[in-house]
């Protein structure tokens, strides 16, 4: 008999949410979900309650929380609705709850990550802005708490794979030399410079491969999330800078690879499918089924690499300089990007505004250290601030 997991999925509304759902639902027999959140999407958590059937559902927007409850009465449903940013603290750590989904976007997600991760809990970590704007002290909470990380984000995931079972936290000592991070390059790999100027949000969340969220789709556009992945490989796996060599593989089918001191490259491979991550930390150390379909080598054909252009991803270049400069400067980084990447997808800005943003921001907010969550979130407040000064000289 397998033991069954208790599950709290932390943004279960949105791409990383619904494919955890998904894999979940072929397993009933090994996972029971406890709770739900959401933003504001009611009609979505909705639908997965009645599925589902979570103890507790939880949405940021509480207008949409009494909607929620009206709704789970009327179809006799048992599930207790909560709102607000505590009650997704709530969720994260309730005693009965052995594992979370950490999948809400952006920076908005720390907070619970934080509250998953201080009650020792299991977390799977898609919510990769905790770790880019807070990594020394989320992974000390995670060390003096005995929570087990394991990452989602597919490259991540992939290292993971890739590195042996006995490492823990020491590549040297595991013989690991790089990290060779993987890139797909987005949707404007290849468009001429002058025309980034003219994209569309349309065009820069129409990824080649992935299916994903917005916001993660824009940051692939400019490789911030290249950018971002960097920082967060630096603190999961304790690698230096340049110990990270970020490779475009424009297939998506190499997820990332490590090499060891006496050459050998190890890979994890598979289709562009977020399941597979998804599942290999909901059942790990077990493997289990995903609907994921076979990869077929012959279709794939070939495999091909580059190196990132810096001028054409400028952000890449700013993700490595805040990581340098270290402190506050990659929360700096991150609140930026969010308010650049939420500008230019309503439109107030151009894509190339997107860098120019980030690139002010981190020139003018004072760079602090960092030793708590709350010196975090008010370097996050004041570089979103500064964005927001910075749009508005803009418009
Ligand atoms: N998608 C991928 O393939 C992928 C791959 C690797 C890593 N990731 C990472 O996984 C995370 C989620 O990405 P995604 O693509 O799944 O995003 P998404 O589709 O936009 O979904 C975001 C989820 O977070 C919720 N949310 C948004 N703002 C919130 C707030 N202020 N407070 C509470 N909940 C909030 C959303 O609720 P509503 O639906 O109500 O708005 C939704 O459930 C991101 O950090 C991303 O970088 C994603």
């Amino acid at each position: 008999m397998k033991a069954v997991r208790h599950l709290t999925i932390l943004g279960s509304t949105g791409t990383i949410g619904v494919n955890t759902l998904d894999v979940v639902a072929r397993h009933p027999d090994r996972f029971h979900v406890v709770a739900l959140t959401a933003n504001n999407n009611a009609k979505k958590i909705l639908e997965q309650c009645r599925r589902f059937q979570p103890r507790y559902a939880v949405m940021l927007d509480a207008a949409g929380a009494e909607w929620l409850q009206a709704e789970i009465r009327t179809a006799g449903l048992a599930t207790e609705v909560l709102s607000g940013i505590e009650s997704l603290e709530k969720v994260a750590s309730l005693p009965e709850v052995d594992t979370v989904m950490a999948a809400i976007v952006g920076a908005a997600g720390i907070r619970p990550t934080f509250a998953a991760a201080g009650a020792g809990k299991r977390v799977l970590l898609a919510n990769k802005e905790t770790m880019v704007m807070a990594g020394r002290i989320f992974m000390d909470v995670v060390k003096h708490n005995r929570s087990t990380l394991l990452p989602i984000d597919s490259e991540h995931n992939a290292i993971f794979q890739s590195l042996p079972q006995n490492f823990s936290g020491d590549l040297g000592a595991v013989g690991v030399r790089r990290i060779l991070l993987t890139a797909s390059g987005g949707p404007f790999r290849q468009l001429s410079l002058s025309s980034l100027g003219e994209v569309t949000p349309g065009q820069a969340c129409a990824h080649p491969n992935w299916v994903m969220g917005r916001k993660i789709s824009v940051d692939s556009a400019t490789m911030m999330n290249k950018g971002l992945e960097v920082i967060e490989a630096h603190w999961l796996f304790d690698a230096a800078p340049d110990q990270i060599q970020v490779i475009i593989h424009p297939q998506s089918i190499i997820h990332s690879m490590v090499e060891y001191v006496d050459g050998s490259v190890l890979a994890q491979l598979g289709n562009p499918d977020m399941r597979t991550p998804i599942a290999h930390a909901l059942g790990f150390p077990e493997r289990i089924e995903t609907g994921v379909a076979s990869l077929d080598m012959f279709k794939v054909a070939r495999l091909d690499f580059e190196a990132p252009d810096f001028k054409r991803f400028p952000c890449l270049r700013l993700a490595y300089q805040a990581l340098a400069a270290g402190g506050s400067a990659p929360a700096i980084l991150n609140a930026a990007n969010e308010v650049a990447v939420e500008s230019f997808l309503k439109c107030r800005m151009p894509f190339t505004a997107i860098p120019a943003m980030i690139e002010e921001v981190m020139r003018t907010v004072f760079r602090k250290e960092i030793a708590t969550l709350n010196d975090v979130l008010t370097a996050d407040s004041e570089a979103r601030e500064a964005a927001h000064e910075w749009l508005a000289c803009l418009v």
